[in-house]
């Protein structure tokens, strides 16, 4: 199936903000469902992320610190690596959503937004903003991603 193809059967035109409201909350669903499996005992601040591929799966994962802080993964790394670790490497990312337990505006990271850009460069990220629910594509949050030559 061409990526076109896919994005229509799923209901998105090409990469665009405009995913419709079913496939947003199916995700927002699994975001929510994965954070209950947070392990964040030091920041006490838990997050889910769910990733949907061109394929039409669904990937979840949630944050996982530890006690030497700077080890933390992020929920949005943790459904990626699970991603990859589950389909394989072969994988675009078309949309990704993120919930925290606070309701706190909460964007993904510097370093997760490398790591979407990686798998989805075209991909539209949902998550909290000051103001209720923002969508972004991800090339508008990390503008020149890296890429290697
Ligand atoms: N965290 C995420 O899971 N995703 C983000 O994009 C930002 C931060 C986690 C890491 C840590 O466990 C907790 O939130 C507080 O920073």
């Amino acid at each position: 199936m061409t990526d076109h193809a896919i994005f229509r059967e799923i209901g998105l035109s090409m990469p665009t903000k405009n995913v419709p409201a079913v496939t947003r909350e199916r995700l927002l669903r699994s975001a929510r469902k994965v954070m209950k499996n947070a392990y964040a005992p030091f920041s006490n601040f838990r997050v889910g992320a769910a990733i949907l591929t061109s394929k039409g799966q669904v990937f979840a994962g949630c944050n996982v610190e530890n006690a030497s802080y700077g080890l933390t993964n992020c929920a949005e790394r943790t459904a990626i690596f699970s991603a990859v670790a589950k389909a394989g490497p072969e994988l675009e990312i078309v949309a990704v959503a993120i919930v925290n337990d606070h309701g706190d505006p909460c964007a993904p990271c510097g370093a997760c937004r490398q790591v979407i850009y990686e798998f989805g460069p075209r991909a539209v990220i949902f998550y909290q903003g000051e103001k209720g629910p923002k969508h972004n594509l991800i090339a508008e949050l990390l503008p020149e991603g890296f890429r290697l030559p």
